[in-house]
C-alpha cells in the first residue's frame, strides 16, 4: 500500500449534524412543506424569492448559534499537525470548520455567511437577513442573493477540487449521503486515481460500494478516533 501523504476529505450534513444542524435528507428533506429541492434552485428564487429568501434568512441565523463538535475539532487538528498536503472539501455552508479553527477547507457549495450581489459579482460577508433586499455595500443595487450553489448550479473551485484528487493518496468521505453530483462522484475518481478511499457515516450511503473501508457510526466518534489513528500512526 502506498504511504499516505496527500489527503483529500469530503464532509457533508452529516459531519454538522452533531452540532444540531438538520442534515437535507433527514425528516425526508422537507422544509414548511416544501421540498428542498424545490427551495434550493435559481427557479424558485425567481418564482418565488421571499419563500427561498426566508428559507435561507433561517438556515443563516442558525448556524450562528450553533458550535463545532467533535470532528470539526478533530479535522482541525489534523490540519494543524498534518505535513503532507491537506484539502477539507466542504459540502457544508456552515462556517463550523472553520470555527473549530481548521484552515485548508474549500467551500464548494458556497457559504451562508456571505451574500452575493448579482449586479456587480462581489461576494460580501453577510451575518443578517436577506429578505428585506439590503443594499450591496460594493455597488448599492438590492441584487443581494445567498451565496449557497442551488441545484443545477456550477459548485465552485471544481478545477481545484480535481487538482488535490489527482495527487491523493487517501480520499476520506465523512457525513455524506453521496445524492448529490458532483461531490457524489469523487470517491470513484480518487479510486480511478490510485488513492485509498474510506468512508465515516451514520449509515451506508449511496456511494458506500466504491469505498475500500467503510466505518458505520457517527462522526463525532469515527473522526477522532480517525485522526488519532493518522497523526499517531
Ligand atoms: N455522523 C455521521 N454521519 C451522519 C450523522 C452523524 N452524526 N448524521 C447523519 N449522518 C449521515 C446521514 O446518514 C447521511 O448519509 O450524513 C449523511 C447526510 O446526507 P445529506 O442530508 O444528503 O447531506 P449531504 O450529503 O451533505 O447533501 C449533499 O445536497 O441538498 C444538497 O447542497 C446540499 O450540500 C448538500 C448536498
Amino acid at each position: 500500500m502506498r504511504e499516505v501523504r496527500n489527503i483529500v476529505i469530503l464532509t457533508g450534513a452529516g459531519a454538522s449534524a452533531e452540532s444540531g444542524i438538520d442534515t437535507f435528507r433527514a425528516a425526508g428533506g422537507l422544509w414548511e412543506q416544501h421540498r428542498v429541492e424545490d427551495v434550493a434552485t435559481p427557479e424558485a428564487f425567481a418564482r418565488d424569492p421571499e419563500l427561498v429568501l426566508r428559507f435561507y434568512d433561517m438556515r443563516r441565523a442558525a448556524i450562528q448559534e450553533k458550535q463545532p463538535n467533535a470532528a470539526h475539532f478533530a479535522l482541525a487538528r489534523l490540519d494543524r499537525e498534518w505535513d503532507g498536503e491537506l484539502l477539507i472539501v466542504t459540502q457544508n455552508v456552515d462556517d463550523l470548520h472553520e470555527r473549530a479553527g481548521a484552515r485548508r477547507v474549500l467551500h464548494m457549495h458556497g457559504e451562508h455567511l456571505n451574500a452575493w450581489c448579482t449586479y456587480c459579482d462581489v461576494r460580501s460577508r453577510w451575518r443578517g437577513p436577506l429578505i428585506e433586499r439590503p443594499a450591496c455595500p460594493e455597488c448599492g443595487a438590492r441584487a443581494l442573493r445567498p451565496d449557497v450553489v442551488w441545484f443545477g448550479e456550477m459548485p465552485y473551485r471544481m478545477n481545484e477540487i480535481y487538482a488535490a484528487l489527482r495527487q491523493a493518496d487517501l480520499f476520506v468521505s465523512i457525513g455524506t449521503s453521496g445524492a448529490v453530483y458532483p461531490a457524489a462522484g469523487f470517491v470513484r475518481d480518487a479510486r480511478e486515481l490510485g488513492a485509498r478511499t474510506l468512508e465515516l457515516n451514520l449509515e451506508r450511503s449511496q456511494g458506500s460500494a466504491w469505498f475500500d473501508e467503510s466505518r458505520i457510526g457517527p462522526a463525532g466518534e469515527l473522526v477522532p478516533a480517525w485522526v488519532e489513528e493518522v497523526l499517531g500512526g
